[in-house]
């Protein structure tokens, strides 16, 4: 399968990296400004078009517009276009390409360089093999979902922008433990082990166990980690942290209703 990058940046690049030990799979990538990565380039879109199966806008939403203006002159009609462009929906990508088209849109994040994203995917051709096909091929960057579209809003906000909130609660932990008076790249790696132990400890349970009872297995009655848990609770913190993820879901859903 050639697969084609219109745009190569973070996200095109997480992408090739995940898959380019995979020998099935050939990449090229157009953009405006050539890139220093070691994939075949193409100076205009249309060589790109005419070369790839299957054709990833890999631009900002802002720039998707332009792209697309250029994509319609190009048959597509054998290609399948992956779009994983926040806020912009499969309707607004047929407004310019048309409904015969296979299209898919994702929403990935970028943890498919090391095979681990969460990946919401709903195409406008649901029972293709196309489809079928995109699907398998990005069950091989991480977990792949299908969902409605309403539901990508949300989805962007927990699994897109997740790893951004996490790190910042990381963050937290970081300030807290200064006073040890250690380098600055030491306290990472020791955070980095309790979130590696914690995810360790989340993945070896799971199955059997809720995430409740894997709080109380910490908790001793009367003890630390219960007085923290109380001050969790009492002060409402979950709370608080659902309204970061509201403000981002919100946020999503105010750029797809701008045009998207
Ligand atoms: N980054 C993430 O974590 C993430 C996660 C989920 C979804 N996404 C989505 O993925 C898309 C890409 O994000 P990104 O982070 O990869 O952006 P980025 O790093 O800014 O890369 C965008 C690329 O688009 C190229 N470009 C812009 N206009 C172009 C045009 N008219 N023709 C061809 N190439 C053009 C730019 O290169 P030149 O200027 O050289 O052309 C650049 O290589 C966005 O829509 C975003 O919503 C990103």
């Amino acid at each position: 399968m050639k697969q084609g990058f219109i745009g190569y940046g973070n996200l095109a690049n997480a992408v090739y990296q995940g898959l380019k030990e995979d020998r099935s799979i050939e990449f090229a990538y157009y953009a405006r400004n050539r890139k220093n990565v070691d994939l075949h380039y193409f100076q205009d879109m249309e060589s790109l078009v005419l070369y790839a199966d299957v054709i990833w806008l890999a631009v900002k939403p802002q720039d998707l517009a332009g792209v697309l203006e250029q994509l319609k002159k190009s048959d597509l009609s054998e290609k399948t276009i992956i779009s994983p462009v926040a806020g912009k929906s499969i309707a607004y990508i047929e407004r310019y390409l048309g409904n015969k088209t296979t299209i898919i849109r994702i929403m990935p994040n970028l943890a498919m360089a090391f095979k681990a994203s969460v990946t919401a995917f709903r195409s406008n051709k649901p029972d293709s093999e196309k489809s079928e096909r995109i699907f398998n091929l990005l069950g091989k960057l991480g977990k792949v979902v299908k969902l409605e579209e309403d539901g990508f809003d949300l989805f962007t906000s927990v699994f897109g922008s997740g790893p951004a909130f996490i790190l910042a609660f990381i963050k937290t932990f970081k300030n807290k433990i200064q006073e040890f008076d250690l380098p600055g790249s030491l306290l990472d790696e020791l955070l980095l082990e309790l979130t590696r132990g914690t995810t360790l400890y989340f993945m070896q349970n799971q199955k059997d166990y809720s995430i409740e009872d894997l709080i109380k297995n910490i908790t001793s009655k009367g003890g630390t980690t219960q007085a923290g848990l109380e001050y969790f609770q009492s002060h409402d913190i979950g709370k608080h942290f659902e309204g970061v993820l509201d403000a981002a879901r919100n946020r999503s859903k105010e750029l797809s209703s701008n045009g998207g």
